[in-house]
């Protein structure tokens, strides 16, 4: 069952949102709003707070949920009416309705020939647990639940949740040392998970991809790793298919409370402002607290732009395949055979053709022209063969060939080291972002949504201290990204489902390497406070408020175009038509030192086309000490015309011991 758990996991489904606001009128509705204390009436507990947003409500039992840690503010229900006298009270900031969103699951193959594609209740996960790796990490899971007995959720071997644990769990019974916690923020205050979604993305968190990980070479059970050892904790925020925004921000809020290290979040909505995405706001608070939010990229590819959680205090995390396959084979009458995938597999391989469209012996599923070469094993009822585009069009051209088209279809088990691998799948969202172009997005990619496994730093045995306990946030990404993977398992370019070599929009830096990520070498960090300059060149001084959960003047802030964020990739526009009065684009850096000292870096630039130059000052940087900083420019300028729309490079400062790339894109506009 190993390898069918493994391929599952590159195929994490994602929640992806559709929103759909009530029609306003007079009767209740919920609102989230943002309240911001006077300066003489900061509340001091969380219940003078709570008693606070209760003097904005016109009567008891309006309030839904008071946020306290990831929001300055609460949910209610109010009539509009009444929201408008709430508008006029003292320290209101903004409101936003509450958005039901929808859950939609896309991607579901068009089938060929009978049948229809199971749900996904067969799945199966066996449990793994190998040494400590992870212990004392506590990763929080905001999602629809957990089902209870789950194998992934055994607490075998596992200690007791660290000193720091807050949290609760709403079904004592279902909870134990892995699972720590369960809160539901749903009406019915149970925590089973009636979806699937959050059991199988828990389960994910639980420990699997350190299997994913030796796939790559390392040793089964060697890996770093936070998974086998790392504690759990589930906050349900859907019900059903449909989530509330007031919910999943609650969700959110308490999680950072209960002492979660790291979130992660394959939810998404629709592109919003950040001040009015509940995910948005409520990570920039959790990043504040110093808890490491990984986030799904969407499963809207490979549209351009579709990527989703693309706030720069966020690891977005885009999904490509790994280097198995649950590999079916579609033999047709006149010979020719074409490899697919399925879950289902059927002991005693038949020998019998069966006649294409006749029946219900079996299916197959092709893929559009879009989804290219990305298969899905899934449990279907039949058996069946999921196929790539190419093998589709031939199958159908076999079936118009002839007056009676047969075929078989060939159990073949678990196939390893099938190629190329990684590559992007299809379903995996595409940058550019639309709401912050000025930051590359997704940043990096996995097999699957969650690379908790590149979470090196909390991690070791009980009685050992961390490796790196006191990084940021933003020093973790940096160090996940600028050690990523440009090129899969047999030195090739990353390929995407058309099997081209993917961009940076598809990739982000392309594929995580745990071990890598432990030793990066610099960093490039990011301060909370450095955030508010880069919003204020996005927003109004009240929306940046919102985020930052305080009064935000943006007149009295230095703000910084979105480029100049200490970010660890690079993105610039340059202008289509230039000339010579045409200024360079600056970009600015701080590199700090994290690994030996002393220690010397040299600047190299890879671009991919001649029509832009790039150049990098210094040419060196020399470290006398360990957590020294260093700043650099890079300047960009056009440097010739009818050039790609986007060119793309990386930055690389190597030294004898480290390599640390950022991917570089311009886009010409
Ligand atoms: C859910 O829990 C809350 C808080 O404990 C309680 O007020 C509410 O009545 C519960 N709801 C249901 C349906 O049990
Ligand atoms: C999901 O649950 C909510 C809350 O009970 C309910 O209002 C809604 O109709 C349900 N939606 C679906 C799609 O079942
Ligand atoms: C993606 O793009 C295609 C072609 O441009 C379009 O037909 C399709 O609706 C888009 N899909 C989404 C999810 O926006
Ligand atoms: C098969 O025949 C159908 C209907 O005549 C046609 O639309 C389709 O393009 C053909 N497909 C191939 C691959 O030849
Ligand atoms: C914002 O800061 C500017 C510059 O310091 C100042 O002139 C202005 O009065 C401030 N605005 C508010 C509302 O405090
Ligand atoms: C150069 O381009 C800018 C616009 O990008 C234009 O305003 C300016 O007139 C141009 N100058 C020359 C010398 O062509």
């Amino acid at each position: 069952m190993d390898g069918f758990k493994l391929s599952l996991l590159a195929f994490v489904p994602f929640l992806f949102l559709a929103i759909a606001v009530e029609a306003t009128g007079d009767e209740l509705h919920t609102f989230i709003v943002h309240v911001q204390p006077q300066e003489s009436h900061v509340p001091a507990t969380a219940d003078d707070r709570k008693a606070w947003y209760e003097t904005f409500l016109p009567e008891d039992g309006r309030l839904l949920h008071a946020y306290h840690h990831v929001a300055s503010g609460f949910a209610a229900r109010l009539t509009p009416r009444e929201l408008d006298a709430v508008s006029a009270m003292p320290g209101f900031v903004s409101a936003v309705p509450d958005q039901t969103y929808t859950l939609q699951t896309t991607h579901t193959p068009q089938f060929l020939g009978l049948g229809a594609p199971a749900p996904p209740q067969g799945k199966r996960w066996s449990s793994s647990y190998g040494s400590g790796a992870g212990a004392g990490v506590i990763v929080g899971v905001i999602d629809t639940g957990v089902f209870p007995d789950h194998p992934s959720f055994s607490d075998a071997g596992m200690p007791p949740p660290p000193a720091k644990w807050k949290g609760a769990c709403m079904s004592p019974a279902l909870c134990n040392n892995k699972l720590i916690g369960a809160t539901s923020f749903v009406y019915d205050n149970n925590t089973v998970d009636e979806v699937g979604h959050g059991t199988h993305t828990a389960g994910t968190a639980a420990g699997h991809f350190v299997d994913g990980v030796s796939a790559f070479g390392l040793a089964p059970g060697t890996a770093s790793g936070m998974a086998p050892g790392a504690h759990l904790a589930m906050y349900k925020v859907c019900p059903n298919e449909s989530c509330a925004s007031s919910d999943m921000l609650a969700g959110v809020d308490a999680a950072v409370a209960d002492g979660c290290d790291v979130l992660s979040i394959s939810l998404g909505g629709p592109s919003e402002p950040f001040y009015q995405s509940p995910l948005a706001v409520g990570t920039f608070g959790a990043m504040e607290k110093g808890v490491f939010v990984s986030m799904a990229a969407g499963n809207a590819g490979p549209n351009v732009s579709s990527v989703l959680n693309d706030a720069p205090w966020m690891l977005t995390v885009a999904a490509s395949t790994m280097d198995r396959s649950i590999r079916t084979t579609v033999r047709l009458g006149n010979g020719l055979q074409f490899d697919g995938e399925s879950l289902y597999q059927p002991s005693g391989s038949p020998n019998t053709f069966y006649p294409l469209s006749a029946g219900g012996a079996g299916m197959i599923l092709p893929n559009h022209f879009l989804q290219g070469h990305t298969t899905l094993a899934e449990a279907h009822v039949l058996p069946a063969s999921h196929v790539g585009y190419a093998a589709g069009s031939a199958i159908m051209a076999y079936i118009n060939s002839t007056a009676n088209p047969v075929a078989q279809i060939l159990p073949r088990g678990t196939i390893l080291g099938t190629t190329p691998a990684p590559a992007m799948a299809f379903f995996s969202s595409r940058g550019p972002s639309v709401q912050s172009p000025g930051i590359l997005k997704p940043d990096i990619t996995g097999p699957g949504v969650n690379v908790l496994a590149a979470w090196p730093f909390r991690v070791g045995p009980p009685s050992a201290p961390s490796r790196h306990p006191h990084w940021s946030p933003a020093a973790i990404k940096s160090a996940i990204m600028t050690t990523a993977d440009i090129t899969d398992r047999s030195g090739n370019p990353i390929l995407d489902e058309q099997q081209a070599p993917a961009n940076f929009f598809a990739t982000g830096a392309g594929h995580v390497n745990p071990e890598k990520a432990a030793d990066p070498g610099l960093v490039y960090d990011i301060a909370p406070c450095d955030y508010v300059g880069y919003l204020c060149g996005l927003y109004t001084s009240q929306q940046v408020s919102v985020i930052a959960r305080r009064p935000v003047n943006c007149s009295a802030v230095t703000v910084i175009p979105e480029h100049q964020l200490n970010y660890p990739s690079i993105s610039v526009t340059l202008p289509r038509a230039w000339n010579s009065t045409t200024k360079p684009v600056l970009v600015r850096r701080t590199a700090r030192n994290v690994g030996e000292a002393p220690s010397e870096y040299y600047a190299a630039v890879d671009m991919l086309d001649e029509t832009v130059t790039v150049r990098v000052f210094p040419r060196t940087l020399q470290f006398t000490e360990v957590n020294q900083e260093k700043d650099f420019t890079v300047v960009v300028w056009p440097a010739g015309q009818g050039g790609a729309r986007v060119v793309q490079g990386a930055v690389r400062w190597v030294s004898e011991t480290h390599t640390v790339r950022s991917p570089f894109s311009v886009t010409f506009a």
